[in-house]
């Protein structure tokens, strides 16, 4: 279960970024729900495509020679019928029949969680995702971690434009949309990190506003949980207590929360247990040593547009920044 290890490498953050999450690869019963949808949906397309691309090729083979006006043009009476049965009568059966299907999907894939079960809170930004855990005091961004087997409710709202919250193996999309929470159930019935992605166009950088998953067995999920739920202990040497120093004196705090610290902005992600998170800028580059340090120097030319400016900081007051940046765990 090397992916569910604590710390991001360079490989496994990678492979991540590469992953491409399917619909049909479900890991729960709500997305199993939408796979059979989905099979059922495609196994009926191909066989109408097929009898509708025999037809044209047959129509033309057997072009019958008649002219196009007058008494000789008219369609025998057979064919008049087929195209009422097959135009008309067939496609109203086959969509009647289908939307029946998906609208009794629905309250399966829709099911409130059962009392007591954990809430997660989502809130969409441009272009990541603020996570809270209200009842254990958690904040962070870009990672959801539940336990496997669990009903997890994520209700979900935005800061500013419309998103739409999509982890394709766990569970349909959802909409973020302005003034209103939404509400959505994850459960994992096997543990895993699952991408997750927004799927509602949300402005130049909507491709890179991807965020995980993180389903662990239940005792996994605790540790993190109390892990979280603690602000991080102080800086362990001095590099990153004059890295600290460094956060605070350029102003990082203006827009970054750091528990514990004076920094509490609230533009940007939560960074109190940043090392934590195996990427930065919601899904766009490993969360490593080396793409930290250049996520911070020149963030625009990582991800074009985002809000947070590049800081020109001298080489030793960087490193130090960097060494508390990393032990923010
Ligand atoms: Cu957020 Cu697209």
């Amino acid at each position: 279960m090397t992916s569910l290890a604590h710390a991001a490498t360079w490989d496994s953050a990678t492979a991540l970024l590469a992953g491409t999450p399917s619909v049909l690869d479900p890991a729960g019963d709500r997305a199993e729900t939408i796979e059979q949808v989905w099979w059922i949906l495609f196994a009926i397309s191909a066989v109408v495509f097929a009898v509708v691309a025999f037809l044209v090729l047959l129509a033309v083979a057997r072009r019958s020679g008649r002219p196009l006006r007058g008494p000789e043009a008219r369609d025998p009476l057979w064919a008049r019928v087929l195209v009422l049965v097959g135009g008309v009568a067939f496609p109203a059966v086959v969509l009647v029949g289908l939307f029946a299907l998906t609208v009794d999907t629905l309250p399966a894939v829709s099911a409130p969680a059962e009392e007591g079960e954990l809430t997660v809170e989502v809130e969409g930004m441009q272009w990541f995702w603020d996570v809270r855990y209200p009842e254990e005091g958690i904040v962070t961004a870009n990672e959801i971690h539940i336990p496997v087997g669990t009903p997890v409710e994520v209700r979900v709202t935005t800061g500013d434009v419309i998103h739409s919250f999509w982890v394709p193996q766990l569970n349909r999309k959802i909409d973020l949309v302005p003034g209103k929470v939404n509400s959505i159930v994850l459960e994992a019935d096997r543990p895993g990190v699952y991408r997750g992605q927004c799927a509602e166009f949300c402005g130049v950088q909507h491709a890179n506003m991807a965020f995980f998953v993180i389903a662990e067995p239940r005792d996994e999920f605790e540790a993190w949980a109390g892990r979280m739920a603690r602000p991080p202990g102080e800086p362990a040497d001095e590099d990153a207590e004059r890295g600290r120093d460094v956060f605070l004196e350029y102003g990082c705090g203006g827009c970054h929360t750091i528990e514990g610290t004076e920094a509490d902005g609230e533009l940007g992600p939560d960074l109190t247990h940043l090392g934590d998170r195996r990427t930065i800028a919601a899904g766009t580059i490993p969360n490593t040593r080396g793409w930290l340090a250049g996520w911070v120097l020149d963030p625009q030319h990582v991800k074009p547009g985002n809000r947070m400016p590049g800081i020109d900081i001298p080489g030793e007051e960087f490193q130090a920044l960097l060494d508390y940046l990393e032990s923010l765990e």
